[in-house]
């Protein structure tokens, strides 16, 4: 990145998107887990440090802001949208200090690096004031149209927006993908030129080609990168199909590295989940955020898993929800299980069916198999806890800690109060509620005595019968 040091990034995201008929701010919307907006940053940071990114915002600027601000990228606001050049326009200072700048748009979230690495490469090569990004399309229309000086030079004269094309012009396949080079110094010189003399009255930045020509500049445009690069979406329906392609392309890349998915189009697999080979992942999965699997894994169907590590040869079975947690190696763990945010799972642990837990610590091989709770908990290796233990780790103010040593026994049904210990290799009765330290190896039973009346029933009975 070094020699990017004098290169900003602008993203143009100060649109509403009227047509998505949305409250949301359109470059919040999100596709392959993620906002719009959230993608082109991602791509644009491969290129130079967030801190030379500059979003244009105006459209619900606050809420855009607020959005973004984990990612370290700059803000400019443009309170009027008046249009692409005019949301350049409103980017003069902070762009003032750069050489060059790159101008990308805020909606088009298939953009790649490599593409804007090779933009900035052609625009440095030929020396041009202005370099554009184009494809040629068998239907061009909506898109700004290239003209060239000749058809074998790289040179622009003008681009052309679809209203202002002539009937003859309207043939003209090569488009204008949206994403453009500048140098700075004729670029901050000219573009108060802009005019708004146009159907939308707007401040075209297109015009720029044309307006720097006059001036003698170089303009020049490259194809590079996938035409499909430029997709964006104007509607709730093409917001969707935008999804599907980045899933499918998710989907596919793990498939190509190892990864079996069946009927991967009924997953929602997030772009930035990594998985390893061997690895089975059923119909109607969903892995979100940033979680990472291993290789030999099962994920069943229906299983939930967000911002999760989980090791090798794991399996988990139908209808998990997992959260911001880890789980090792030889982990079995469902159906229907519940992992809160802040757990650690051990090696081969067991949690079965309709077991919760939260930040709960859980050492190698501990048996966790039906009907429990266990919230705020540290246990130890091989500890077994029965069927329909709680941690009580709320008092209704705060929460505390309940600790259980390794190879201990939770009968069914204990309540643990917490703040509580349990020693290493102790033994808790069946139905007991814990309220005191239970020391090592001991046992505790906390439950009241059992009363047996012989015959009671049967003499109960005969008295109803009167
Ligand atoms: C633009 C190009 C067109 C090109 C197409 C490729 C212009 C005039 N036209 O059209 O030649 O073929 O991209 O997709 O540039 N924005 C602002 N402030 C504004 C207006 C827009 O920040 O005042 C942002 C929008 O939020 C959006 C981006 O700029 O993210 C592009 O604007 P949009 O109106 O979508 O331009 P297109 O119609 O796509
Ligand atoms: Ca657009």
């Amino acid at each position: 990145m070094e020699s990017n040091d004098r290169l900003a990034i602008v993203i143009m995201a100060a649109g509403k998107g009227t047509r998505l008929k949305s409250q949301r701010p359109k470059v919040l919307h999100e596709v392959g887990g993620k906002s719009l907006l959230a993608h082109v940053i991602a791509a644009a940071s491969r290129i130079v440090p967030p801190s030379q990114i500059f979003a244009v915002i105006g459209h619900q600027a606050d809420r855009v802001r607020k959005a973004m601000e984990a990612m370290g990228v700059q803000f400019v606001e443009q309170t009027e949208q008046r249009g692409t050049g005019h949301a350049v326009q409103s980017a003069r200072e902070a762009i003032a200090g750069y050489e060059n700048i790159l101008v990308l748009s805020g909606d088009a979230p298939l953009v790649q690096p490599e593409t804007i690495a090779e933009l900035w490469r052609f625009h440095q090569a030929e020396q041009a004031a202005m370099t554009l990004l184009s494809a040629n399309f068998d239907i061009p229309t909506g898109y700004g149209r290239i003209f060239r000086k000749s058809p074998d030079q790289p040179d622009v004269v003008a681009i052309v927006e679809q209203k202002m094309l002539t009937p003859e012009q309207i043939s003209i396949r090569e488009i204008n993908m949206g994403m453009y080079a500048f140098r700075t110094a004729p670029l901050l010189a000219h573009l108060g030129k802009l005019t708004t003399n146009n159907p939308h009255s707007e401040l075209y930045l297109t015009d720029m080609a044309a307006v720097l020509n006059a001036a003698g500049e170089r303009v020049v445009a490259v194809q590079a990168g996938d035409p499909a690069e430029l997709l964006g979406a104007n509607t709730i329906a093409e917001l969707v199909a935008l999804d599907a392609t980045l899933r499918n392309a998710t989907a596919s890349r793990l498939m190509a590295q190892g990864v079996t998915i069946f009927k991967p189009e009924t997953c929602l697999i997030d772009a930035g989940v990594e998985v390893g080979p061997d690895t089975v992942i059923e119909p109607f999965v969903h892995l979100r955020g940033k979680t990472k699997i291993g290789s030999d894994c099962i994920i069943r169907s229906y299983s939930v898993i967000e911002d999760c590590a989980l090791g090798n040869d794991v399996l988990i079975r139908q209808s998990c929800v997992l959260s911001a947690s880890t789980v090792a190696d030889g982990a079995r763990i469902g159906p229907f299980a519940h992992l809160r945010p802040g757990c650690e799972i051990g090696p081969d642990v067991h949690i079965g069916n309709f077991v919760e837990t939260k930040k709960a610590k859980l050492a190698r091989g501990v048996k966790a198999g039906h009907l429990t709770y266990l919230g705020d908990a540290e246990i130890g290796e091989d500890t077994n806890i029965g069927a329909g233990t709680i941690t009580c780790n709320y008092d209704g103010v705060n929460k505390h800690t309940t600790r259980i040593g390794r190879d201990a026994f939770i009968g069914s049904d204990s309540t643990l109060v917490a703040p509580v210990i349990v020693g290493d290799g102790a033994y808790i009765g069946a139905g007991s509620c814990i309220t005191k330290e239970v020391p090592a190896d001991a046992l505790a039973v906390a439950r009241g005595r059992q009363v047996t009346k012989d015959g009671w029933a049967a003499a109960r009975r005969a008295s109803r019968k009167k």
